[in-house]
């Protein structure tokens, strides 16, 4: 199973996928026109015509992108198609010439074997606040913040 660029007819499954780990609060939810709209964003990975993993690297700024909506289904976790994914974002980032990736994330230790490093959430610039706000949780977001350094 391989990652690429997701297409237009992937984002029904991924709206499906991200949305039923949203229900159990291990996620952000998005919309279908979140998707639709940010479609060039997102990484999937297929197991035939089923979308069982995606993830998005979405840029903010001249030197800043968050990986975003990282989700595996639950009969195809624990086989390194999480990690491939963080990888793939990462190396988008590198080749669009982006110096800091970071995440917002119940699962900081995935992104810590990759290099990310934690950091206060208010360390992030305020731009990336303008997602935040329309969040259900917001300004009680529980959420660990990392970022991970592409400069050489
Ligand atoms: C978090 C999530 C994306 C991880 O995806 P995953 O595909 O299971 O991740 P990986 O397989 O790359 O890594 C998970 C574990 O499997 C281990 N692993 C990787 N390849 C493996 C293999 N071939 N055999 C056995 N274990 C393996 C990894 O070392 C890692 O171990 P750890 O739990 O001790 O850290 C997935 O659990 C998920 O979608 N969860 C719900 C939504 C969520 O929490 N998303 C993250 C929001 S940022």
């Amino acid at each position: 199973m391989k990652v690429e660029k997701a297409k237009i007819s992937d984002v029904p499954q991924m709206h499906q996928l991200i949305n039923y780990f949203a229900e159990k609060d291990e996620m952000l939810p998005r919309s279908l026109s979140e998707l639709y709209e940010n479609i060039r964003d997102c990484f999937v990975v297929r197991d035939g015509e089923r979308v069982v993993a995606c993830a998005a690297l979405h840029v903010f700024w001249s030197d800043l992108a968050e990986i975003r909506s990282l989700a595996v289904a639950e009969g195809s976790q624990e086989q390194g198609i999480g990690g491939k994914l963080v990888e793939a974002c990462l190396k988008e980032a590198g080749e669009l010439g982006i110096t800091t990736v970071f995440c917002l994330t119940y699962r900081p230790d995935l992104f810590e074997k990759f290099g990310f490093a934690k950091v206060d959430k208010m360390e992030l610039p305020r731009k990336v606040w303008t997602e935040c706000y329309r969040c259900p949780k917001f300004p009680d977001c529980d959420e660990v913040a990392l970022t991970y350094n592409l400069e050489v």
